[in-house]
C-alpha cells in the first residue's frame, strides 16, 4: 500500500513559497524584539509533563497535550506552550542575571486541537517575556512591543485591538468583595471566560449554580458591565478598594502617556485559560469580521518561579501565533507578494563551452554577497527570461558564441531592460552595476 503524502493532521509542510511567508513573519518578529533589546533563547521540544501540570491549566493538560512515556519510564510531553520552559530556564540563571531580563523565542508548539481556521496542531509562536522589571513597567513595555510589532507589519488601529483585564482586579471583586470561596471563584473564572460565547440566560443559569448570595450576584453582574478603565476605577472606588484602584490607576496612566490606550479596551471577560497569570491579561483581536480570533495572548505572572522553589520574580509576556497572524495579514492585504524567491542574478550560457567561465563568474559574485543562480547547462535564449522570472532575479547574464570568443558577457537589467556588454576580466564594473 502506498504511503500517505499528506502531513500528519493539523501540521503543515512548508514548501518554499510557504516558508518564504514564514520567514517574513519571523523576520519582523525578530527585528521588533531585538529593537527592544530582547535576547533570543530556545529550549527543548520535550519536557516532563509535571512542568505543565504545575500551572498551565486544565484544558491544556486534559485535552491538548501530546504526552508519552519514554524508554526510561519518564512521562514527557511535546511543548504545548513556551512559558513553563522559559520559567524553568530563568529559574536557573536569574540570580546572576541583571534585571530586567528580556528574552524572546519563536518555538514550534503542539496542541491536540480540532484543526480549523486559525487552529492547527503544530504552530509557531513568538514569545516575548520580561522578568524583574520595576513596578508596572514590564507590563507597559510588553504592550508597547506588541503594538509596535503589528505596526511593523503595516497594521494600525483600524485592524486590531487589545482587550485587557487585570487578574488582581478580578480577584479583588471575586474574593474580597463577593467573598467567594476558592472553588466558587474558580467557577466564576470559567463563567467569565465563556461570557461572550453564550447567551445571557446561560450565564444566569451558571451563576445560580455557583450558589452566591444576592449581594455577591449583584456585584458579579455589575462587574460584567464594566467597559472602560474609568468604569473600573469608579467600581473599585465605590466599593472602597482604594489600593487596588490606585495600583491599576498607575498602569492606566502609563499606557495613556505612551498613547497605547488608543489600542487597548478594558474587557471584564478576558481572564485567559492559563493558571499562572496574576496581573494584567490581554488578547489581541483582529477587527476584521471574517477573522474574529485572538491573534496573541499574554499577561503578567508573579509566582511562576516558585514551582522551582525560587523566590518570586515578576514576569510578563505574550505569545503570538503564526497561523492567526498570517490570516490577519491576508484579510487586511498586508502581506507582501512573496510568490517568487528573490535573487540578484541568473547566470546563463548558450554554448556548452561557456560552463567553466560561468561557474567562475558565479563564484566571484557570491564572494560579493550576491545571490547568484546558475543555469548549470547551456540554455536556449528563449528559455532564459521565463526562468529568470521564476527565480526572482534582477539581472541576467548571457554568453553566446561571440561573447565566449571575446571572454565577454551580456548583462541585462530585467526592470529597466538596459543591456551592457562587459568584459569578464573587468568584474568591478559588473559588480558596480548590480549593486547600484
Ligand atoms: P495562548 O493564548 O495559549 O498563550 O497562545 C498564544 C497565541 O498562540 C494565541 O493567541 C494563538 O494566536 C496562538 N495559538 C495557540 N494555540 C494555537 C493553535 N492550536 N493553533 C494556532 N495558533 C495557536 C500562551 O501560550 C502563553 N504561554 C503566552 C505567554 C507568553 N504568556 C506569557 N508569556
Amino acid at each position: 500500500m502506498a504511503l500517505n503524502k499528506q502531513p500528519y493532521r493539523g501540521t503543515r509542510d512548508f514548501f518554499p513559497k510557504d516558508k518564504r511567508v514564514r520567514d517574513y513573519l519571523f523576520s519582523i518578529m525578530t527585528k521588533t524584539a531585538e529593537s527592544f533589546g530582547y535576547e533570543s533563547y530556545d529550549g527543548p521540544l520535550l519536557e516532563e509533563v509535571e512542568l505543565y501540570k504545575a500551572k498551565s491549566g486544565e484544558e491544556l493538560i486534559n485535552e491538548q497535550i501530546y504526552s508519552f512515556t519514554d524508554r526510561g519510564e519518564r512521562f514527557v510531553a511535546i511543548r504545548p506552550e513556551m512559558t513553563p520552559t522559559l520559567a524553568r530556564m530563568v529559574a536557573q540563571v536569574h540570580r546572576e542575571s541583571s534585571k530586567p531580563l528580556r528574552w524572546f523565542s519563536i518555538p514550534n508548539l503542539m496542541r491536540y486541537e480540532k484543526p480549523q481556521r486559525g487552529r492547527v496542531r503544530e504552530h509557531w509562536q513568538l514569545n516575548c517575556d520580561v522578568f524583574g522589571a520595576p513596578g508596572r513597567m514590564g507590563e507597559v513595555e510588553i504592550l508597547q512591543m506588541a503594538v509596535e510589532l503589528f505596526q511593523n507589519y503595516g497594521a494600525n488601529q483600524s485592524h486590531f485591538e487589545i482587550l485587557l483585564n487585570d487578574r488582581a482586579i478580578v480577584d479583588t471583586v471575586f474574593i474580597t468583595l463577593m467573598e467567594s470561596t476558592p472553588e466558587q471563584s474558580h467557577r466564576l473564572y470559567k463563567i467569565v471566560d465563556k461570557a461572550k460565547k453564550v447567551n445571557e440566560e446561560a450565564i444566569v443559569k451558571m451563576v445560580k449554580e455557583v450558589g452566591l448570595n444576592s449581594k455577591a450576584e449583584e456585584l458579579f453582574y455589575s462587574y460584567l458591565k464594566l467597559k472602560t478603565f474609568d468604569d473600573v476605577q469608579s467600581y473599585l472606588t465605590k466599593h472602597n478598594q482604594l489600593e487596588s484602584a490606585s495600583q491599576f490607576g498607575l498602569f492606566v496612566e502609563q499606557i495613556q502617556k505612551l498613547g497605547l490606550s488608543d489600542f487597548i479596551t478594558y474587557d471584564p471577560t478576558i481572564v485567559r485559560g492559563l493558571d499562572y497569570y496574576t496581573g494584567i491579561v490581554f488578547e489581541i483581536f483582529d477587527k476584521h469580521p471574517d477573522n474574529r480570533r485572538a491573534l496573541c495572548g499574554g499577561g503578567a505572572y508573579a509566582n511562576l518561579l516558585q514551582i522551582f522553589n525560587e523566590d518570586p520574580l515578576p514576569g510578563v509576556g505574550f505569545g503570538l501565533g503564526d497561523v492567526t497572524l498570517k490570516d490577519f495579514l491576508e484579510v487586511h492585504k498586508l502581506l507582501p507578494n512573496l510568490d517568487n524567491p528573490t535573487n540578484d542574478i541568473f547566470i546563463t550560457f548558450q554554448e556548452d563551452d561557456g560552463l567553466d567561465a560561468s561557474m567562475k563568474l558565479a563564484h566571484s559574485l557570491r564572494k560579493e554577497n550576491l545571490k547568484v543562480v546558475t543555469s548549470l547547462e547551456a540554455i536556449k535564449f528563449k528559455k532564459v527570461f521565463p526562468t529568470a522570472d521564476k527565480k526572482g532575479v534582477r539581472f541576467v547574464t548571457l554568453m553566446g558564441s561571440e561573447e565566449l570568443s571575446k571572454n565577454q558577457i551580456q548583462l541585462k537589467n530585467l526592470a529597466t531592460k538596459e543591456q551592457h556588454t562587459l568584459d569578464l576580466n573587468d568584474l568591478q564594473t559588473l559588480i558596480k552595476i548590480i549593486k547600484a
